[in-house]
């Protein structure tokens, strides 16, 4: 028996069986990715081990002895630490503090508790070199990357004497060296005992990081494995049920015709961008790419007019003169947002209304609002973008977190805009919805409709892209047309390499 023992986990909401008899098992230092396509019940699950939900049936061992979870607070004391997408870190508070909220450790003044600060900052100093981390503990969490913000939910998790770590898609907004720096602390938590479940939708995670694998399909079990005895088209086979040839469309350029949809000059936005410039012409994809931190984010939230810029912006000739997002629409643009969460999904809506938000006057004719075909486009869109659900009237908030940004995919999808800006598209989406978004894509560039794809995914930016743009530091640091660099070279320069073979 593992240390951990879920045994055929039971959950439905509204009637709705959504874990159906699942099997879990997780052991003390090993790494155990847990995979599955949008919605197929891997958060479910966790939440269900973190006592935020009550199961409908099955039983929990946790080193032999069942728990009944009725609240977070006693999974927490049974030593299991969930770290959601979305951290759960003060920004004002210092990293100890962080680390040690809710049990700073006090000494007592005839019996009233005093924090000891010095000790606060000793023991969170300790705990951090434990990780292998150099972080101030001295100062605010607003102060930190991504990164180090999930080194302290970690810390944290620590300092609480976690045995069992959960992590729910972790890497989705860090860039590659910050991978890397949370792998390192990932392989030294396993080597002190501790069990990790792995949540991710980038496959070559799992062979990097995990011991074994747990795949969910549909909310059941659909495949045990050994990370060493598997592949990556066992693995797919198991998550949706078939085999893809391909994750990359091997797609032609489509540019039209010489007509510039988007002429971007000395586009400059102070501390984050310089003088960025480029064109995009009719039918083009344009390649951001960039790490986190390199700009590409302000780029694509200045492009839109969400950040006021500095420069010229044309828009099918048009001057872009006012940076608002009411006069980028207007103009033609279109916008994913990479932070779906907090500027795409509007949680009360139903998904129907999520959908049509920035597409409502199209449907408006002679003053009413075309209510059927505005349904039937959301239909189309929830088809096309696999997106699953009961019923498109749904609130959104209770759609899995992969389905909810592809609805906000859809949202500008449904647009025709003659621009579309498209920041991470990808990024928490399973496999197989990224190759319906990749060939969605080429196939509005066929249509005419140029695309600036805004991605710290290289591979994504180098199948897709008629032309790249490599930024670093806020600058363009490279530019490349089809098939002229390589991955190397272009991680290089992102990476700040100074020898920039640009034409
Ligand atoms: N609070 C809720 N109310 C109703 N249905 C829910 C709720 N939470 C989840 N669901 C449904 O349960 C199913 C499983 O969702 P879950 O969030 O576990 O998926 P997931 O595997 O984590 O997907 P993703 O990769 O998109 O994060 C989905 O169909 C979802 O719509
Ligand atoms: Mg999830």
């Amino acid at each position: 028996m593992g240390y951990l023992e879920m045994q055929k986990i039971v959950k439905s909401f509204s009637g709705v069986r959504v874990l159906d008899e699942v099997d879990f098992s997780l052991d003390r230092g090993e790494v155990v990715a847990l995979l599955g396509q949008n919605g197929a019940g891997k958060s479910t699950l966790i939440k269900i081990l973190s006592g935020f939900y009550g199961k409908d049936g099955g039983r929990i061992f946790i080193n032999g002895e069942e728990v009944h979870f009725r609240s977070p607070a006693e999974s927490l004391r049974k030593g299991v630490r969930v770290i959601y997408q979305e951290l759960e870190v003060f920004p004002d508070l210092t990293v100890a503090e962080n680390i040690f909220m809710g049990d700073l450790p006090a000494t007592r003044f005839i019996g009233i508790p005093v924090t000891n600060r010095r000790e606060v900052y000793v023991r969170a100093r300790e705990l951090l070199e434990l990780l292998g981390e150099d972080i101030d503990p001295e100062v605010p969490v607003r102060r930190l990357s991504v990164s180090a913000k999930q080194v302290v939910e970690i810390a944290r998790a620590l300092a609480k004497k976690a045995n069992i770590i959960v992590m729910d898609e972790p890497t989705a907004t860090l860039s590659q060296k910050e991978v890397e720096r949370l792998f390192a602390v990932i392989r030294r938590l396993r080597d002190q005992g501790v069990g990790i479940i792995y949540i991710t939708h980038r496959l070559e995670e799992v062979f990097t990081i995990s011991d074994r694998v747990v795949v969910l399909r549909d909310g059941k079990n659909s495949g045990f494995f050994g990370t060493r005895e598997t592949s990556w088209r066992d693995l797919v086979q198991a998550m949706i049920g078939r085999t893809l040839e391909e994750l990359y469309p091997k797609r032609a350029s489509s540019i039209r015709s010489e007509r510039v949809l988007l002429r971007v000059e000395n586009f400059s936005i102070p501390k984050y961008l310089e003088s960025v410039s480029f064109t995009l012409r009719e039918g083009e994809i344009l390649g951001v790419f960039g790490l986190v931190g390199s700009g590409i984010n302000e780029l694509a939230l200045g492009l839109f007019g969400a950040l006021p810029f500095k420069g010229r912006v044309e828009v099918d000739g048009m001057v872009f003169a006012r940076p608002l997002p009411s006069v980028a629409k207007s103009l033609g643009l279109g916008f994913i947002p990479a932070d779906r969460k907090q500027e795409g999904v509007i949680p009360e809506l139903s998904v129907a209304q999520n959908v049509t938000l920035a597409s409502l006057e199209s449907y408006c004719r002679g003053g009413f609002l075309r209510l059927r075909d505005e349904r039937n486009c959301v239909r189309e869109w929830v088809r096309r973008l696999n997106i699953r659900l009961r019923s498109i009237d749904q609130p959104i908030k209770s759609l899995s977190g992969g389905n909810q940004q592809k609805a906000v995919l859809a949202r500008w999808l449904a647009t025709n805009s003659k621009v579309l800006i498209a920041a991470e598209p990808t990024q928490g989406v399973d496999v197989g919805t990224r190759i319906d978004i990749y060939h969605i894509f080429d196939d509005l560039a066929k249509r005419g409709m140029g695309i600036v794809l805004l991605s710290s995914d290289l591979p994504e930016v180098l199948a897709l892209s008629d032309k790249i743009i490599v930024l670093e530091g806020g600058k363009a640091v490279g530019c490349f047309s089809k098939g002229e660099a390589d991955e190397r070279t272009i991680l290089y320069l992102a990476m700040g390499g100074k020898e920039a073979v640009t034409h």
